[in-house]
Formats: C-alpha cells, structure tokens, sequence
C-alpha cells in the first residue's frame, strides 16, 4: 500500500488522473472501475479535459461502476447511472453501452446477478475508490464478507447521513443499494483510493494501519498488490494527531 500526501484536492486530482491516463494511453481496450460520490469528480473533470486535449480517448473503453441505489433509475437524479452520464459519460466520446452500473429498475437479485455475471468475465485494469466515513468501499458496509460478490446492501444509518447532502430530503435516500462485493474489488489489477478532509481521518486511519478485519470493510486493501492512497495533509495531520489522543 502506498500513501502519497498532496497539499489539496486539485493535487490529489491531478495525480489520480495521471494514473488513469496512463492506462488510457497504453492499453488498447482499457477496462476502468469509476465510483461516485464527490471525491472522484475532480478526477474525472482532468479526464473530460484530457479528452479536450486529445490526449486521450475512450472510443474503445468499457467501464464497470461500483453500485446503485435499489430502485434508482437514470430519469432519476440522484441515481448513479445520471451521476456518472453527467460527470463523465455525456463530455466524452465512451460508447454507452459499454458503460456498465448495476440496474435500480430490476429486482435488486436479479441486478446483483446480473451484474456478478459480467464481472467474472472481465479483469479490471485500474479502479478508484472514495470511502465512507464508516470504512465502508463501494456501498460494503462494515460486517461484509471479505469473500463477498456483488450483493444487495441495507445501507447504514451513518452512510444514509452522508449520503444525504445530495437528496432533497433525507427521507428520500434509498434504504437498500447494489454493490460489487469485496472479493469483485480485489480484482482490479491496480486500485487508486481518494480521500480529504479530517471527517475521513479514521477511516482511512484504520484502514492503513489497523488490523485486517471485516468491521473495516476497506482495510481489505491492505492486501492487495498494487493500492495507492492519495490523501491531503489536512487528513493525514489528523491522523497524526489521532495517534497522539
Ligand atoms: C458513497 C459511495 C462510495 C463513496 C462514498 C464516499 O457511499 N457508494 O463509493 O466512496 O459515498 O463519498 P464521498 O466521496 O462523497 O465522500
């Protein structure tokens, strides 16, 4: 596991897109793992700009997303299918249908199932990963099994607070969510995990050095071979200090 400190989160963007890049760059059909949530937006805004540039393109490019919220579809606007064709799919030349996100519509079983099928058969070059304040990857929440294939989660009430910020209402934040499973994250050839700000500082504390264990989904990271974790010096400060208390 690598930990590479920056000074903000434009750095951190910047150096996570580097990554993607590259991979863009060198592999002729480059198969990418994107997530949503806040943290990888800078990510993919140097992407869409890249693509600006002509430096890359994503003509021959397929893409797996972590999850989906149970009953969420892409007229909604909270789905993450309208996330990601709004961050990144509609500025770039990516053919749609090989963009791939659990389906909120279906029944969540038949979704999971569906969508495990398509993982076994592919081999993810690069993934990014954000975190949850509770540790939680994807939407795997604390207690998943580190052997755990895409499933249907019953979100927490820690992450239905984050999560929150971007709903109306808080009541209107889906209860359940479809997510690639652990063992489907360990897959990827290479993982990039972002994260900043003091409110990640435990997690991301627990996940490098604390023990390996399923109350912290993310700590499964800590064996993987290949994980870089770009995080800014407000959060690692934090964890210093934490280690102080
Ligand atoms: C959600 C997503 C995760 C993401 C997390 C953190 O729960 N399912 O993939 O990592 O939010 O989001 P943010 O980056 O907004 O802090």
């Amino acid at each position: 596991m690598e930990i590479r400190i920056f000074e903000n989160q434009k750095e951190i963007d910047l150096a996570a897109a580097k990554y993607f890049i590259d991979v863009l760059q060198n592999k002729q059909y480059p198969i990418l793992g994107l997530a949503t949530g806040s943290s990888p937006i800078g990510l993919y805004n140097n992407l869409i700009s890249a693509y600006n540039k002509d430096k890359i393109s994503f003509k021959n490019t397929t893409t797996f997303n972590l999850d989906e919220y149970v009953g969420l579809g892409i007229d909604d606007e909270q789905s993450y299918r309208n996330f990601m064709n709004k961050h990144l799919f509609n500025q770039i030349d990516i053919n749609l249908e090989n963009t791939n996100i659990p389906d909120g519509k279906l029944s969540p079983e038949e979704s999971s199932k569906i969508y495990n099928e398509k993982l076994t058969n592919v081999s993810i070059d690069i993934q990014i990963l954000g975190i949850g304040t509770n540790g939680h990857i994807a939407f795997n929440e604390p207690g998943t099994s580190f052997s755990s294939q895409t499933h249907i989660v019953d979100l927490k009430k820690e992450t239905i607070d984050d999560n929150a910020r971007f709903f109306n209402d808080k009541n209107d934040v889906p209860r359940q969510a479809i997510t690639m499973g652990l063992a489907n994250i360990m897959q990827a050839k290479q993982i990039i995990l972002i994260a900043s700000g003091e409110k990640k500082a435990k997690a991301i504390s627990l996940m490098i050095q604390g023990a390996m264990t399923e109350d912290i989904p993310a700590s499964i990271l800590q064996k993987h071979p290949n994980v870089t974790i770009l995080i800014d010096r407000k959060l690692a400060k934090k964890i210093i200090s934490c280690e102080h208390e």
